[in-house]
């Protein structure tokens, strides 16, 4: 909507996980380094945890377009809540293995023979679950018993566990004990600090074809990255809700006021209550401190859609605009 206005060729601040704009903050290099070291070790499970909304998704997507395809046959699964039946066929499925029919016994021995054939062919599986936080017990298990699958004491299929902090407390419990004793690495993705918020937006803004239009005044980013805590998601949010009202306002310009005005505004639009509005605890990229689910966030708790979505009476108040502008300029 706003694009054409300030010369962008698409849209900055998608919600959506796309490789093209990562940007690598100091966590996401060392958690990018973490998955790779990992890759090179060609078993056991790598750990990547990280607030709701920190880019791990964004980072796995990233490290799938760097695996070398000859080598690694990598497959990625989004995990509900499943149990070990739907988890096995989910992982068969998703390395394109039909399981019309077949038992879970059935589907691990198609899985090992898959397995056994890619490494013949000097190949190697590796599996991502995104979202580990929602595994059941059962699944992990599954999990652990499908890195049991060897030739000669190579692994034949290694895993990622990508998951929000929950998971990471999960792993502290007793029955996750054996599963904890193949973590070969395990990293927490931390929000970006102040100059990496900057130098985030400017990223993104560059990729579109941004030329300091509109510029950011003195405090904007300072005010960007307070209320956002740094957070990707959040700071998407934010920032293409700041673009639209410019370009409402008709304005080149961003500063620290626009900034907690649209904060105001999302307050209102999403319901979030202000007393708990971004109470995230400030890790560090290494934090050891293990947040709790209770303070995930507000803006965050909200399906990722309807944050995303300007109100409608926005909407409809820009289109009227650029329906007025046409008539003007035709
Ligand atoms: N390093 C990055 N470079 C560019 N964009 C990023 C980066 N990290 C996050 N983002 C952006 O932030 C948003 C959230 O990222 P992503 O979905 O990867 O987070 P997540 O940690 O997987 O969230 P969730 O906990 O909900 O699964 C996306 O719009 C993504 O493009
Ligand atoms: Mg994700």
């Amino acid at each position: 909507m706003y694009e054409a206005h300030f010369g962008f060729t698409s849209k900055p601040f998608q919600l959506v996980p796309d490789p093209d704009f990562f940007y690598g903050s100091r966590g996401h290099k060392r958690a990018l380094a973490y998955l790779e070291y990992g890759l090179h070790q060609g078993e056991g499970f790598i750990v990547i945890t990280g607030e709701v909304g920190a880019g791990k998704t964004t980072l796995v997507r990233n490290l799938l377009r760097r695996v070398p395809q000859q080598k690694i046959v990598a497959a990625q699964i989004v995990s509900t809540q499943l149990d070990a039946q739907e988890l096995v066929r989910t992982v068969a499925s998703s390395f394109g293995l039909n399981t019309e029919g077949l038992d879970k016994t059935q589907i691990l021995g198609r899985l090992e023979v898959h397995f056994r054939s890619l490494y013949s062919e000097g190949r190697r599986a590796l599996l991502i679950v995104d979202e580990a936080q929602n595994l059941t017990a059962q699944a992990v298990e599954e999990l652990r018993m499908l890195s049991n699958f060897q030739i000669e004491a190579h692994s034949l299929v290694q895993s990622f566990l990508v998951g929000q902090p929950e998971f990471r407390e999960m792993m502290q419990r007793q029955e996750m004990r054996q599963l904890k004793q193949r973590i070969i690495a395990s990293y927490h993705l931390g929000p970006l600090d102040e100059a990496e918020t900057r130098a985030y937006i400017e990223h993104r803004l560059t990729k579109v074809g941004w030329q300091e239009n509109p510029r950011f005044q003195k405090g904007a980013i300072e005010a960007i990255h307070r209320l956002t805590d740094g957070v990707p998601r959040r700071i998407n949010t934010i920032c293409d809700r700041l673009l639209l009202a410019a370009f409402l306002g008709n304005s080149n310009e961003i500063t620290a006021a626009n900034t907690e005005d649209i904060f105001n505004e999302l307050n209102v639009e999403l319901g979030i209550n202000r007393d708990h509005q971004f109470a995230l605890h400030r890790g560090t990229n290494e934090s050891e401190s293990t947040p709790s689910n209770a303070q995930a966030d507000s803006l965050n708790s909200v399906p990722a859609n309807s944050s995303i979505e300007v109100s409608l009476a926005r909407i409809a108040e820009a289109l009227e605009l650029m329906a007025r502008r046409q008539n003007t300029l035709g």
